[in-house]
């Protein structure tokens, strides 16, 4: 452990502490993946009960967080410049303090501290626990750092604050950290090895959700499909546990079965499948419960078998083909998205155009696309030179874009005369006078508002699209009300 406590930096944080009673103000800000955000809501839940109020007002705060991601080297320097902002505040409070979480606090350590003389604490994604010790240690006017990664740490004990909630839907993270070691990625590094939380807190925060009025669930991981409750531990030991252990374990379909049965007016979804570990089991459960939405996200990050290879995809190309096929099959209006990487070390143009023609097969309904950025510690960073000009990557990045808009489009006039049932979460973006919401398959729709109300569930009749948002009108209330 990195950190270091003196007990008179105790002594004089807690006269603080009781000095400003509840009055601490924390202002959070998370980059990155949903995991972060929901991270987020765990550190205002620790923070809570140590007497912080959180602030959406970054000039009136105590203390401020910053939740990072390491992903892409673009990623590092957005909260580097973020940096920057918080260090002009900091000149008119010269009180309050920084702390940098998450990914970019487990991969640079100490230091950050070095480089960035405005963080005061750097808390990595497993020690979110210890923040009440940390910031006694700042509040005492040292610097404090804890980034030791765990190996059961679930978080499945603290009930999230939700930030910035739209009161209709929320995320409920269900595995932490990944196995899969894919080359180009830091996560492996940043957030630890794999561990599953107990479905018996996860049904006990969605059954919380729907008694708040929230609607929609989304369950959080890095690799859902590989989810895995044999009694708490790392993924990697389920072999050396008990027979009885293993006998009760519960994967994923189970898990998606329970949570369906246990709020069956929920809609329910889950984030992020990889094509690897996804079973037909759990397409299966998908089909069975109707309040489980037709939406896979299902990265696939390149169409070529020696690129899937050198990235350490445990899949080739026409295993995917395969996976998309029983989708189609099994839930034929399933939609489905990806993640791709362009310019991954060694791509030739014809893997470039096996990336292409695999989206002409499967012709996505949306898509994240990006071009490759080399993460330090990665074993293609340490093995694989950056070879594929920047040019080049951009030039095949716009390509595979275009082609995604394109597919958006096709995927998006399917809807069209259709009637659908959509779960309104908020104002449109672009219309005060219009509601945005989901249909099932995780599109877009936007709809006169009339006398409907957030958070409720619409029947609306498609008419027009974009390549990304579907426009209508609202025929009225569906039964799941
Ligand atoms: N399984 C994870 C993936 C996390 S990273 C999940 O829950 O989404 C999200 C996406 O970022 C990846 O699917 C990949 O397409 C992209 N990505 C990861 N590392 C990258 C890198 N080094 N360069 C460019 N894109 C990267
Ligand atoms: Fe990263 Fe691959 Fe895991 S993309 S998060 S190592 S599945």
């Amino acid at each position: 452990m990195e950190k270091t406590i003196t007990e008179s930096a105790q002594g004089s944080a807690l006269a603080l502490k009781e000095r400003q009673g509840n009055q601490r103000k924390l202002y959070i800000e998370s980059y990155g993946c949903q995991m972060n955000f929901s991270d987020s809501e765990i550190v205002a839940s620790i923070l809570a009960n140590e007497g912080f109020n959180t602030t959406d007002v970054l000039e009136e705060a105590d203390l401020v967080l910053v939740n990072t991601c390491s992903i892409r080297e673009k990623a590092e320097l957005t909260v580097r410049k973020r940096l920057e902002k918080f260090n002009a505040v900091k000149k008119h409070r010269p009180h309050m303090k920084v702390g940098v979480l998450g990914c970019m606090a487990e991969r640079l350590k100490s230091q950050l501290l070095e480089e960035e003389k405005i963080v005061d604490m750097v808390v990595g994604p497993d020690a979110y626990k210890d923040l009440p010790n940390l910031i006694q240690e700042v509040d005492g006017g040292r610097n404090a750092v804890n980034v030791l990664l765990s190996k059961d740490e679930t978080y499945g004990d603290v009930a999230p604050v939700r930030l910035n909630t739209n009161g209709v839907t929320a995320f409920v993270s269900i595995t932490r950290g990944c196995d899969n070691m894919c080359t180009f990625c830091v996560v492996p590094f940043t957030r630890g090895r794999e561990r599953s939380r107990d479905p018996h807190s996860i049904l006990l925060e969605v059954n919380d959700l729907w008694a708040k009025g929230f609607k929609e669930v989304t369950l959080l991981g890095q690799n859902v499909d590989s989810y895995l409750w044999y009694g708490g531990g790392l993924k990697k030991d389920f072999e050396k546990a008990t027979d009885m252990q293993q006998a009760i374990a519960v994967n994923f379909a189970k898990l998606l079965e329970l949570v369906a049965l246990a709020q069956p007016k929920m809609r329910i979804r889950f984030s992020t499948s990889n094509p690897q570990d996804m079973t037909l089991e759990v397409i299966h459960t998908m089909a069975k419960y109707a309040n489980i939405c037709n939406y896979i996200h299902l990265p696939v990050q390149s169409g070529s078998n020696r690129i899937l290879k050198a990235m350490n995809r445990l899949h080739t190309r026409e295993d995917y083909f395969a996976l998309i096929d029983n989708i189609r099959k099994i839930i034929p209006d399933c939609a489905i998205s990806q993640d791709m990487i362009t310019g991954f070390p060694t791509e030739t143009e014809q893997d470039h155009q096996d990336t292409l023609s695999l989206m002409e097969y499967v012709k996505y309904d949306f898509g994240f696309m990006f071009a490759y950025s080399e993460r330090p510690g990665t074993l293609a960073a340490r093995k694989l030179k950056d070879d594929v000009p920047e040019a080049t990557k951009k030039r095949r990045l716009l390509e595979i874009i275009d082609l995604q808009r394109k597919h958006g489009l096709y995927r998006t006039q399917q809807h069209i005369d259709k009637v659908e049932e959509v779960l309104i979460e908020g104002t449109s973006k672009k219309s005060d006078i219009q509601w945005m919401g989901r249909n099932s398959q995780n599109t877009v729709v936007v709809f006169p508002k009339e006398h409907y109300r957030i958070g409720e569930f619409v029947n609306v009749k498609i008419n027009d699209c974009t390549s990304a948002t579907l426009i209508g009108k609202a025929l009225g209330h569906t039964p799941n009300n």
